[in-house]
């Protein structure tokens, strides 16, 4: 019997990323992008791995289109790749580029899937890199032609825009840990980023009301709750304050109109703050129709003032964990979710990506049996399920991935997707998770 039934018309999707699946990197005019020279050099990505090939999704994508239609979402988030339309960042659109994206659209939505696409996954033209990346704050104003540009094409098609991915990620593992794209080691030059990331995302938003388009936008955040290591008020203090790095610093511009006064102070003396123009945090705070969250994991939090320029560590938490070694707390996003409902005014919230890595094999009946990534799905939809009793207004979910995929610096070694892929041959496996979400589709719910 269901007994966890979600409201009519819930959306039930899974979630993708151009560089992530599509491979063919120097096809029909694609450019470089940032990840392309990223990945090249030795060292970066675990195994030398590259997205040169992926997923193949450049040439699979009927055959990928017809596997969400087995697994019977209604939705389907993936990326544009900027250099596949603008191989230079700018100037003269690459029609080919175009074509790949129409024609996937068309197919969806053939198949009664909701296209909801993403602008920028991080996957920057290095010309663009090549001139300051997004510490240019020229960027955003290639971003906006892109955007207008993608608006014009696509827009009637599509019912559900994401201006950026992950914007903490993209501004602090790129230019800060120089973990990922583009390797930059630079706090103040991450903080530049992520000004102009929100002042990018906004002139899209404004764009997108300018040219009348009917769909809605909004904007997707990495958003780990961050709980206190301890009842001290040392701890409590710096889990607040990753808090304000992580979390306030990106949708308090937007939804509050400024940037968090606590970590403006702190930044202080410690960076160099970035430029932000008068005008600049009236036009971030443009309303947007919903608020993407990609939930994880949780962190705990320990001051520890060794660590410039936070004074605070994460601190290892004991639960299970997943092949990335991400702690499992299903919890986390029942409190992120009720906690953004109370403090950001009900906004309504899409959950654009939840998932876990296993080590998954093939077992002798060429079935991969994936059940610890299906009882993580289980748990957090049910926790999804309780904030939507709680009065949050959660509007969707979205698996991270249907595919295995190039996990940025971790390449083909994790495997998040509800299919297996075999990359020798290309071939796709529904997993014991896929076949399982299905049902969950069907029944617009979960079974207790
Ligand atoms: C998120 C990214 C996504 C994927 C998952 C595992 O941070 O948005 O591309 O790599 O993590």
């Amino acid at each position: 019997m269901v007994q966890f039934t979600f409201p009519k018309n819930f959306l039930w999707g899974v979630a993708t990323a151009s560089y992530q699946i599509e491979g063919a990197y120097k096809e029909d005019g694609r450019g470089e992008s940032i990840w392309d020279r990223f990945s090249h050099i030795p060292g970066k990505v675990v195994n030398g791995d590259t997205g040169n090939v992926a997923c193949d999704h450049y040439h699979l994508y009927p055959q990928d289109v017809k596997l969400l239609k087995e697994i019977g979402v209604n939705t389907y988030r993936f990326s544009i790749s900027w250099p596949r339309i603008f191989p230079e960042g700018k100037g003269k659109p690459n029609e080919k580029g175009m074509t790949f994206y129409k024609e996937l659209i068309h197919l969806l939505v053939q198949n009664n899937i909701k296209p909801a696409v993403t602008l920028y996954h991080w996957d920057l033209p290095q010309k663009l890199q090549n001139i300051g990346g997004w510490a240019n704050r020229k960027i955003t104003a290639y971003f906006e032609q892109y955007a207008r540009y993608v608006f014009k094409e696509l827009g009637d098609l599509v019912p559900i825009w994401i201006t950026h991915n992950e914007p903490w990620v993209f501004s602090f593992l790129g230019n800060w840990k120089g973990v990922h794209a583009p390797g930059l080691t630079d706090f103040s030059t991450a903080l530049q980023v992520s000004h102009h990331l929100l002042l990018a995302h906004s002139k899209a938003v404004r764009a997108f009301r300018e040219m009348g388009l009917k769909g809605e936008i909004g904007i997707t955040m990495a958003m780990s709750p961050m709980y206190p290591a301890s009842q001290n008020k040392e701890d409590i203090e710096a889990a607040w304050r990753k808090d304000g790095f992580q979390n306030r610093w990106f949708i308090d511009p937007i939804f509050k109109g400024k940037y968090p006064s606590d970590m403006l102070d702190w930044y202080l003396d410690k960076v160099v703050m970035p430029e932000v123009k008068e005008s600049d945090l009236e036009i971030i705070s443009s309303p947007i129709d919903f608020l993407g969250v990609n939930y994880y994991f949780r962190e705990i939090i320990k001051e520890d003032k060794n660590e410039w320029p936070l004074n605070l560590k994460v601190v290892t938490a004991d639960g299970g964990k997943t092949a990335m070694g991400w702690e499992i707390y299903p919890e986390g996003l029942y409190d992120l979710l009720t906690r953004l409902h109370q403090e950001y005014n009900g906004i309504k919230i899409l959950i654009t990506e939840n998932g876990a890595a296993f080590n998954d094999i093939i077992n002798r009946e060429g079935k991969v049996e994936d059940d610890n990534r299906l009882d993580y799905l289980y748990q957090h939809i049910v926790q999804a399920y309780r904030a939507i009793q709680s009065g949050v207004n959660v509007s969707g979910y979205y698996v991270w991935s249907l595919l295995d995929n190039f996990e940025w610096a971790e390449g083909y070694n994790k495997r998040f997707g509800i299919t297996y892929v075999d990359y020798k041959t290309q071939r796709r496996i529904l997993k014991k998770s896929g076949y399982w979400y299905k049902k969950v589709i069907q029944n617009n719910g979960l079974e207790a």
